[in-house]
């Protein structure tokens, strides 16, 4: 077992409605030991249903974002242990990433380095993602021997066209953030000096419209990607339903009155402002 403690695993700041959380492992390249995917579902339960977050970064300390899962501490220990070890290490993984992809706050994956198999979880997870130009992205698993499990192999699916997707997962050749920003599995891939930025700018945008339209929405993008254009229809009626009670401020009708009556903006050209709440 690795010498640094569980909770210093994963450390996060909170500035300005943004939190911005680190994989903190980076002699490790921060890849995924049981450690570490404990203590970052603990982080992000405390952090999900806090007032001042609208925000949730992932990013990595160091020259990695994460490089997959922990071969000596995921895979051998817990292989080493027993069968129940191996399910357990599995559960404790995946169930943060499952946390992360159905999050109440906006999320957004800022990839700075290495992203390799088990990390297209939660990069998938995350409901954008942003990657430096020399990151690089790899389901290095056929070159040591086992399939991309733990979602990886559906992400690429997902995500990529399923020629790419194949040549991805065959080869075990690496993509550069440009090439992954082609293949869809970023929203854009931007030089390193100016990825916090880019990522910064992007989530003082989120943070300024309504918190709660922004769940349903990107709740919704997740859920009719698999359902029919009938059940998508139906399942939309009901969510906007849902969101008019959940959105207590009624920012739809504060919106209204702000484009119909006040003339003070355009939805086609901005969002409105929430911090006045008078209809
Ligand atoms: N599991 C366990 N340990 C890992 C690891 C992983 N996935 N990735 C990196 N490490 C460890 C290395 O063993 C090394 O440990 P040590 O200092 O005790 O020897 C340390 O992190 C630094 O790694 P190193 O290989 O020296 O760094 P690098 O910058 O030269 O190379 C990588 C970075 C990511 C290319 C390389 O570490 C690597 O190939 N990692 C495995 C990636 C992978 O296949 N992940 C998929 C798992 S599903």
């Amino acid at each position: 077992m690795s010498e640094q403690r569980e909770e210093d695993t994963v450390r996060y700041k909170i500035e300005n409605n943004i939190a911005w959380v680190y994989f903190n492992r980076p002699d490790k390249r921060n890849c995924q030991s049981p450690k570490l995917n404990r203590q970052m579902m603990r982080v992000l339960t405390e952090l999900e249903f806090r007032d001042d977050v609208g925000v949730l970064v992932l990013s990595g300390e160091g020259t990695a974002w994460s490089a997959g899962m922990d071969l000596k501490e995921y895979f051998r220990e817990s292989e080493a242990e027993g069968f129940h070890a191996v399910r357990r290490s599995q559960r404790e993984a995946y169930a943060w990433w499952e946390r992360l992809r159905w999050y109440e706050k906006s999320t957004i994956a800022m990839v700075n380095g290495w992203c390799f198999g088990g990390a297209y979880g939660p990069l998938f997870a995350c409901d954008l993602a942003f990657c430096s130009d020399d990151a690089q992205f790899g389901l290095s698993e056929v070159n040591w021997g086992i399939l991309p499990g733990g979602g990886a192999t559906k992400v690429a699916v997902d995500l990529m066209p399923l020629r790419a997707a194949m040549y991805h997962a065959m080869m075990g050749e690496n993509l550069t953030g440009p090439q992954a920003a082609q293949y869809n599995l970023v929203n854009e891939s931007v030089p390193a000096d100016q990825l916090h930025a880019r990522v910064k700018e992007v989530a003082e945008k989120l943070v300024q419209k309504n918190w709660k339209t922004l769940k349903y929405t990107k709740d919704s993008v997740r859920r009719v990607k698999e359902m029919t254009y009938d059940n998508a229809e139906d399942y939309l009626i009901r969510m906007q339903e849902g969101l008019n009670w959940a959105d207590k401020s009624d920012g739809r009708h504060v919106a209204m009155k702000q484009f119909l009556d006040d003339k003070t903006f355009k939805p086609g050209l901005g969002h409105y402002d929430k911090t006045k709440t008078e209809k």
